[in-house]
């Protein structure tokens, strides 16, 4: 076998007369008759080899039946590349290989695509030929930024006398949220193991070991609704530290962030990063992941609402709603159906009964500005200009409303605040907004189930100067939990946690959970935490959602080399399916279509 001297995508210049051993796939031939031309590639780039009937006419016979992904082995010579043939574009451009041993290492079947035109092609054909797809330039550079984010984020921690240990895969349901995947167990029939939603309580039993700081790069299994930027099993940067406040863990962990930018891209991120409360992430943007690459804050509107003769707005608000909109920067020009079909049908979808709408002109005469629309018969000359202010609108602008329940408010302008920031343009493609989201409140309430739910998980602590609320106001206690948002991506969530047993005994009886529930699913660590616990604290991030942001990539599945489909399906591999009804039979597990086949029988 020829062996390889050089990777195909390092051979340069300088390399001129040296005989040299490639080795890669075919990705493009030309065949000149008495020339064939061979782009060799490999992980490291292409290079041009030439087969010359001259050199060897057996040789040049096999070059001429070469097809694109076979992989083959040139032994030849680097020669300069006449002149004007030099290609600026490669990194070996100025170079070609005059081949003079060729060997067959294996032959490919056409492939489903070219490796060069798979941007045409179809996702679902991508993954369920993933093994092509990976060939390609483009997808390999996302891998290895994700290899480089890993071995940054090693390399930082390790030097912070972090210790990288691992927690069962196999394991008890822990409370994060989201339905578990599950996984019966062969020797406790009718037992399940759970998939970890997180390792939070194994990391927060490390602590109570002694160990002071934990992390792991760890594999975390949700059985959640697919999102663009969610997938059933994902990456956390799993961390957890003793004998710290939240300002610690926020220090170490942006430091992190920017050696993580700054290594990968250049980018030099400025610490301390920004942060933001939660009620005035809810207020001023509509979400507690706000994307601050703009400003466009919404305004809450209702006091004038409330005034106006619009019976739509005034009944919301005497309900106990809100009015609440966004100055569209310069969006006035949208016709009245873009903004009728266009945008109303976009918030509709997010619950909104209708959005109202005014365009801000300015009046040519008296230079001063009006508002134009089918419902601003209803406003007063005055109530007109307070909304002029109230947005600080300018000419050219367009104003947009819900009236609606406060979250029905926010859930649908959040939306189409980012929406619109896209469409009208207002940030750059390389623009990054970081900021901290704290002060969370600790416990949401749950109408349908008639109680409180964790806003983060249940082992989140309260702000000290909340913690006496406990007993009389729930509602109003905020947490020491934090997110990390970038653009409108939340990439980390983390927390204090509660240390005293006491205090999340309470916890749990906010949250309905009982003595007995609680034993009974976390029961172990409960008791844990009778034995000693540090205080301590920790966070998680997204790993696949940094690599996103990192690669330039708004689907989550670019950046995981096996991911699953929106349906949760792995297309290579035909996952999930049925298997041996013997392997079912093992687990005394009998599925409906078993069971209908006994009824038959
Ligand atoms: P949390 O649930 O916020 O916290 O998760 C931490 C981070 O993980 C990422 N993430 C996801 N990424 C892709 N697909 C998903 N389905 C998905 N779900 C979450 C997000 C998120 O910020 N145990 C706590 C952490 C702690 O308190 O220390 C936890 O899991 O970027
Ligand atoms: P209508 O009175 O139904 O003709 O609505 C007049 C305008 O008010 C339309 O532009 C509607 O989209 C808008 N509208 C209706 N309901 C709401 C609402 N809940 N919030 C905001 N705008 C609304």
């Amino acid at each position: 076998m020829l062996k390889r001297t050089y990777r195909c995508g390092d051979v340069r210049i300088d390399d001129v007369d040296k005989t040299i051993v490639v080795s890669g796939w075919v990705n493009s031939y030309r065949d000149h008759g008495n020339l064939v031309f061979i782009d060799l590639r490999d992980r490291y780039g292409l290079v041009q080899v030439v087969f010359n009937p001259d050199e060897d006419a057996q040789m040049h016979k096999i070059a001429r039946q070469l097809r694109s992904e076979w992989v083959i082995s040139v032994s030849g010579v680097v020669a300069p590349r006449g002149e004007g043939l030099e290609n600026p574009r490669l990194a070996t451009g100025k170079i070609e290989i005059i081949a003079k041993e060729l060997e067959v290492l294996s032959k490919a079947k056409t492939p489903a695509f070219e490796v060069d035109s798979a941007e045409n092609v179809g996702e679902e054909t991508r993954l369920a030929n993933r093994y092509i797809d990976l060939r390609r330039p483009v997808m390999q550079e996302k891998l290895i930024v994700r290899h480089r984010i890993a071995k940054l984020v090693r390399d930082y921690l390790d030097g912070k006398d972090f210790l990288e240990i691992e927690t069962p895969m196999l394991g008890k349901s822990t409370p994060e949220g989201a339905r578990d995947y599950l996984v019966p167990s062969r020797l406790y029939q009718g037992s399940f193991y759970a998939l970890p939603q997180s390792p939070q309580l194994f990391k927060q039993i490390l602590m109570v070991s002694g160990l002071d700081r934990y992390f792991q790069i760890v594999r975390c299994f949700r059985d959640e609704d697919p999102r663009a930027d969610r997938q059933a099993e994902f990456t956390q940067i799993d961390c957890e530290m003793s004998f710290v406040d939240s300002s610690d863990i926020i220090e170490i962990m942006e430091n992190m962030i920017a050696k993580i930018w700054k290594e990968i891209t250049g980018y030099e991120l400025k610490l301390p990063i920004r942060q933001m409360p939660y009620k005035e992430a809810l207020d001023d943007y509509g979400i507690d992941r706000p994307d601050l690459r703009f400003d466009m804050k919404l305004k809450n509107v209702s006091d004038i609402a409330a005034a106006s003769g619009f019976k739509v707005f005034a009944t919301t608000v005497e309900k106990g709603g809100v009015v609440k909109g966004l100055c569209a920067t310069g969006a006035a020009s949208y016709s009245r159906s873009e903004i009728e079909k266009g945008l109303t049908g976009f918030v509709a979808d997010y619950g909104a009964k209708g959005l109202a709408w005014m365009k801000v002109e300015k009046n040519a005469e008296s230079g001063s500005l009006e508002l134009k629309s089918n419902i601003v018969k209803f406003f007063t000359e005055e109530q007109q200009q307070e909304l002029i202010e109230r947005f600080e609108a300018q000419d050219g602008d367009l104003l947009l409303f819900v009236a609606d329940k406060e979250s029905v408010a926010n859930k649908s302008l959040a939306p189409l605040r980012v929406k619109l920031g896209k469409d009208l343009g207002l940030y750059n493609e390389e623009d990054l907004a970081f900021v901290w989201v704290i002060d969370f409140p600790m416990f949401e309430y749950n109408e349908e189930a008639g109680r409180f739910d964790s806003l983060h998980h249940p082992f989140t602590a309260p702000v000290p100067e909340d913690a006496h609320k406990l007993d009389s106001d729930p509602g109003n206690i905020r947490s020491q939990a934090y997110d990390l948002v970038v653009n409108g991506s939340e990439v980390g969530g983390g927390s204090i946690r509660i240390h005293d047993t006491q205090m999340q005994a309470k916890v749990f009886d906010i949250l309905k959970i009982s003595r007995e529930q609680a034993k009974e699913q976390f029961g172990f660590f409960l008791r844990a935490l009778e034995y000693g616990t540090p205080p301590h604290g920790g966070i998680a991030f997204g790993l696949d959602r940094l690599t996103m942001l990192l690669t330039g990539t708004e689907n989550i599945r670019d950046v995981i080399a096996f991911p699953k489909t929106q349906r949760g399906q792995c297309l290579l591999t035909d996952a999930p399916s049925e298997v041996d009804p013997k392997q079912l039979q093992e687990l005394n597990i009998r599925t409906q279509k078993h069971l209908h086949q006994i009824d038959k029988e």
